[in-house]
């Protein structure tokens, strides 16, 4: 998987000479999967007609902030909303004073402030204005806010001048979007992911299963990988749509005791573990050889209860930074709360489901979502947001929680090596005898 696939890419075109170069970027966004939604300032519509950018990005492109019909559609808090990371490419002297003063007074101007995703300017002007000490200061105030500039490059201009002020090369743009996402908070550790739900067998052709898409597992398992993290995925049956980057480790299972086998056989290889899976929490008794005929009006179906693959596996490898995950229907803080004591868990990231989780919060299948995280001695709300974008900020709040343990000592990570000698000992033992 390309390392843009399925990001949300929202690129903001100002009016340089330059603004022709954006359908190239476009062109390079699809091809690297990248869904892309283009804002146009009225500047940029005199250089490039908006139809050109439509056509290439299979969207409509946004223009106008004060316009009832656009934000009745996608308005630009959603647009806001949408995006995973903003690019102004190319960004405009003029543009770049506006966002430095904090100017909403055009629709690009009013996400960028609307937005608290990363923020990238690819700026593009004659060599002059970009030398100018007001250009200059300006770019300074925004880099010490955290705006991320790239480029410009060096060479010959449109306007016949030489020096620096052009656009960055597309291909170049692209990789340095890529790496925004390239956080490196998990570098040197191993990540155990549990994702989608598991299918408990009644007979060959049915099964007892739940609404879990996999979609958070998922998403979890590349941003920790963007993360630096080696992740290995256990997955549920997922649809096959769904992907994760190639260098992430994925093992397919089906029911809830192949998912328990895989992870206590893997979580001496991990420093993490996060039980994204929805697993079935019981199982029946007998799953029939045969397919069951209608026979009786009535049946029953006896169940016996699943292991509950966190607990388990933390209690046997309490060295696991472990998180939770909680979906419920009622009473959602004192559940959560609950399992992080009944578990032993240092996280339960919890969320809505069914009739309790509103349109927007998203739920099972839908690619938003809101979750609510709770650890010993904090908690912390992440709002409405794709679950791409959730999973980045649970994956950045897992590093830092993860370093505290292992600072304090509460984790220890040796017991994991005294425990992993051991099991080498037992099993060169096994195979003398
Ligand atoms: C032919 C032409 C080319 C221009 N090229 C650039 C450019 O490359 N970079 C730039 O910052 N401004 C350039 N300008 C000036 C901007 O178009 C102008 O400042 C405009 O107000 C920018 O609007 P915007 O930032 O809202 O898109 C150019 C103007 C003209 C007439």
């Amino acid at each position: 998987m390309k390392r843009l696939a399925n990001k949300r890419i929202l690129l903001g075109i100002t009016g340089s000479i330059a603004a022709y170069k954006a359908g190239e970027i476009i062109r390079r966004l699809r091809d690297a999967n990248a869904d892309v939604r283009v804002v146009m300032t009225q500047g940029a519509t005199e250089f490039v007609t908006p139809l050109t950018f439509q056509a290439l990005s299979g969207n409509p492109v946004h223009q106008h902030l004060l316009d009832n019909d656009a934000e009745a559609a996608m308005g630009h808090i959603e647009l806001a909303r949408w995006a995973d990371v903003i690019l102004v490419a190319p960004a405009s002297a003029d543009f770049i004073s506006r966002l430095c003063l904090g100017r909403a007074n055009d629709l690009l101007g009013a996400l960028c402030l609307a937005s608290h995703v990363p923020l990238a300017l690819a700026p593009a002007m004659n060599q002059q204005m970009w030398k100018d000490p007001a250009t200059q200061t300006n770019v300074q105030t925004l880099r010490s806010r955290g705006v991320l500039l790239f480029g410009p490059d060096s060479g010959e201009q449109a306007c016949g001048e030489v020096g620096e002020g052009r656009l960055m090369q597309p291909h170049a743009l692209i990789d340095a979007l890529a790496d925004v996402f390239a956080t490196g908070s998990l570098t040197g550790q191993t990540v155990l992911i549990t994702a989608g739900p598991t299918r408990e067998a009644i007979d060959p052709v049915r099964y007892l299963s739940n609404h879990s898409s996999g979609k958070m597992g998922y998403a979890l398992a590349t941003a920790a990988m963007e993360a630096g993290a080696e992740v290995i995925l256990i997955s549920g049956p997922v649809d096959k749509s769904l992907l994760v980057p190639h260098s992430v480790k994925t093992i397919h299972v089906t029911t809830a005791e192949q998912m328990l086998e895989q992870t206590q056989a893997l979580a001496h290889k991990a420093d993490i573990l996060i039980a994204a899976a929805a697993v079935a929490d019981y199982r029946p008794v007998l799953a029939n050889s045969e397919k069951i005929k209608k026979s009786t009006e009535s049946m029953m179906l006896q169940l016996q209860r699943n292991p509950d693959i966190l607990a388990t596996v933390k209690r046997q490898s309490p060295w696991l930074f472990s998180v939770g995950f909680a979906a419920e229907t009622e009473n959602l803080e004192l559940h959560a709360r609950q399992k992080l004591k009944d578990k032993g868990v240092e996280m339960i990231v919890a969320n809505w489901v069914g009739h309790a989780a509103t349109e927007t919060q998203g739920t099972f299948g839908s690619d938003d979502n809101a979750l609510k995280l709770f650890w010993d001695g904090g908690e912390l709300e992440l709002g409405v947001s794709s679950k791409a974008r959730l999973a980045r900020e649970l994956v950045v709040l897992i590093a830092s929680q993860y370093d505290n343990a292992i600072q304090s000592g509460r984790l220890n990570k040796e017991q994991r090596e005294v425990e992993n000698v051991v099991q080498l000992r037992s099993h060169s033992h096994d195979k003398k005898n």
